[in-house]
């Protein structure tokens, strides 16, 4: 990764489907650092889809998962490109690791494009309901002051290719 990161972690947040993991498997190109998805992580540990799990044992079953896969990668000492899912803000000791300990992007996409590109995809529970851009602003509301106090650095993603906002993020680095 460049010397100017100030972690070892770069971490990328943001709304299901604002390009987390796409965005960050580019950076990780481009600094030649590991990509690791926390959602997969945590699906390999679980032996089965978060979606799976969702329904079996409930949301906060699997929030207490993520938080011990954060809590586990946020502290890495080699370099790694986190992306991370996008409900991770909503617990404080998340936050507050990833603020402390990695270097947070968050990645800023209106519900409306987000919307556009995730029409047809059916792997994330919460985005299951008949007007995915309604939900994905009452997400917003909820989420966007987490996000904030959670990052270091907010990119505007909206109307961007993959390779433009990980040009943004390698400029604000
Ligand atoms: C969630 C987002 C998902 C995944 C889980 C919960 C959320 O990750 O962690 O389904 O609460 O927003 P993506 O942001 O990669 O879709």
């Amino acid at each position: 990764g460049p010397a100017s990161l100030r972690a070892p972690v770069v971490a990328l947040i943001g709304l299901p489907g604002s390009g987390k993991s796409t965005i960050g498997r580019q950076l990780a190109r481009l600094w030649s650092m590991r990509f690791v998805d926390s959602d997969h992580v945590i699906e390999q540990r679980l032996g089965c889809s978060i979606r799976e799990f969702f329904e079996r044992e409930g949301e906060q079953a699997f929030r207490d998962m993520e938080s011990q896969v954060i809590d586990e990668l946020s502290a890495s000492t080699s370099s790694l490109l986190l992306s991370t899912g996008g409900g991770v803000v909503l617990r404080e000791q998340n936050r507050r690791h990833l603020h402390a300990r990695t270097q947070v992007f968050y990645l800023d996409c209106t519900p409306e494009a987000i919307a556009a590109r995730l029409r047809n995809d059916v792997t994330r529970p919460l985005l299951q309901v008949e007007d995915p851009a309604l939900r994905l602003r009452e997400l917003l509301l909820q989420r966007e002051p987490l996000y904030l106090e959670t990052a270091h650095f907010v990119i505007q993603t909206s109307g961007l290719s993959v390779a433009q906002a990980a040009q943004r993020i390698r400029m604000q680095a």
